[in-house]
């Protein structure tokens, strides 16, 4: 038998094996929703088979197909597209062209992918980001940030914040024509934890504290101290994003240390000294009861890592790490959570964490939604739930940008 033969029965027993799961009853499109979810799982399984058998980077074989989906910078009748840089930091641009008597609002966007993969040239942000552009006259910056684990955090944050900060000069806010006072940061996923952070950290900036109008999170990441919330427990083995998935890509994040994720698997990795953090990410405390359902709060087991970690302590990992006087600082907010996402919880505690201290938040949760559905909007990976999220983010940015 030819290796081809044997790599197709392989695929296609994989493929039996994914497109079997379960798909939630209130999830729409049902059958395309299970191709693409087994299409995924194979991806992720395929590239854990060749890392472990040392062909390629876990990493590397996922970021090979999403290249293929890259995009030129096309400008059409409405947007103006180009690729540049900001402070050497690669963007793509979108520019209307037309005639505007006010200054325009501006909306920087950063794209998900598990800070490893992704990039705003991908055809569902560009798709995106070009929509936003038109139907808010709005000028849209895409940050190709640089991506792990060739560049560990804090890497990606430093090229946002220069890329932000760079923009918010008064001389390219003027050539851009855009009003200063009407900027919204914006991102999904690892995109919208990277949102979460970046805003927090110019909020604290006496220069750009003032700058910030607004910042929206699209089923974002927010901690990494309890891989237990009823989020991850419900969806261990969730529609396009694992609980398995979601470990790997926020360890590689950080470090190259293969023991780490095993002890965040079982929630034992974060270090004796951390205790005091935990109140902040206490679900227990911050989830409605309606998510809460039976689920009984456990602490974290701590101490049993033998190789300690800084970044697990850092509230720029995790956003809802900050106290209550530093969220107080935090301008208005949009969050979108999805009820089948691994990462629901965080958004949903980091709702009610902006909400106690003041911060306006609107919130949207899909009943059927489901993690990344924002990155099937073109076909043949065209999903309903995809464009529901893109219209519920853009009108929100329509009414309060
Ligand atoms: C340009 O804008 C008009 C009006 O909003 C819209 O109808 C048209 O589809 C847009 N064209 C493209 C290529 O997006
Ligand atoms: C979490 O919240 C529960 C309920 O309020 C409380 O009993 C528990 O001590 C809290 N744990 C931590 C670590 O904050
Ligand atoms: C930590 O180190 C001890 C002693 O070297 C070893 O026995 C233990 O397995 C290590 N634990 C982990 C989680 O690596
Ligand atoms: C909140 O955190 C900030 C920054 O870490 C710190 O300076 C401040 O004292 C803290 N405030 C309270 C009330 O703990």
């Amino acid at each position: 038998m030819g290796c081809r033969t044997l790599f197709f029965a392989l695929s296609c027993i994989l493929f039996a094996y994914y497109i079997s799961a379960p798909i939630p009853e209130n999830v729409e499109e049902t059958w395309k929703v299970g191709t693409i979810n087994a299409l995924v799982k194979m991806l992720s399984f395929t590239a854990t088979l060749f890392e472990n058998i040392g062909l390629m980077k876990y990493e590397e074989v996922l970021s090979m197909l999403v290249k293929l989906d890259f995009t030129k910078p096309i400008s059409d009748e409405n947007i103006t597209v180009t690729d540049t840089t900001f402070s050497g930091i690669p963007v793509r641009l979108y520019l209307p062209k037309r005639k505007s008597e006010r200054q325009r609002p501006a909306v920087i966007y950063l794209h998900g992918g598990g800070f490893i993969i992704g990039s705003c040239s991908n055809s569902a942000y560009d798709l995106l980001n070009r929509e936003t552009a038109n139907k808010l006259d709005a000028v849209v910056v895409g940050v190709d940030y640089r991506l792990s684990p060739q560049y560990y955090f804090p890497a990606a944050i430093e090229d946002i914040l220069s890329v932000v900060k760079f923009f918010l000069q008064d001389k390219i806010i003027e050539r851009y024509r855009v009003d200063p006072m009407r900027i919204c940061i914006a991102g999904d996923s690892s995109g919208g934890s990277l949102t979460a952070t970046v805003t927090q950290l110019l909020k604290n900036d006496p220069v750009f504290k003032n700058k910030i109008k607004a910042q929206a999170l699209i089923y974002p990441g927010l901690q990494v101290l309890d891989t237990l919330a009823p989020s991850h427990q419900e969806n261990e083995h969730g529609l396009l994003l694992t609980r398995d998935m979601a470990i790997k890509m926020i360890c590689l994040y950080f470090t190259n240390d293969e023991v780490l994720p095993q002890a965040m698997r079982k929630n034992q990795h974060m270090p004796q000294e951390s205790r005091h953090l935990f109140k902040f990410v206490n679900w227990s405390n911050f989830l409605p009861d309606k998510y809460k359902k039976n689920y009984i709060y456990m602490e974290p087991v701590l101490g049993k890592l033998n190789l300690s970690h800084p970044a697990l302590l850092d509230s720029r990992l995790s956003p809802l790490l900050v106290n209550d006087s530093q969220l107080q600082k935090c301008p208005l907010t949009y969050i979108l959570t999805c009820q089948y996402d691994i990462l629901r919880d965080d958004g949903l505690m980091y709702v009610t964490r902006l909400r106690n201290v003041g911060v306006n938040v609107v919130h949207d949760h899909l009943e059927d939604g489901f993690h990344g559905a924002l990155s099937f909007m073109s076909s043949p990976f065209y999903l309903q739930l995809g464009i529901r999220v893109k219209d519920k983010y853009i009108s929100w940015l329509e009414e309060n940008l």
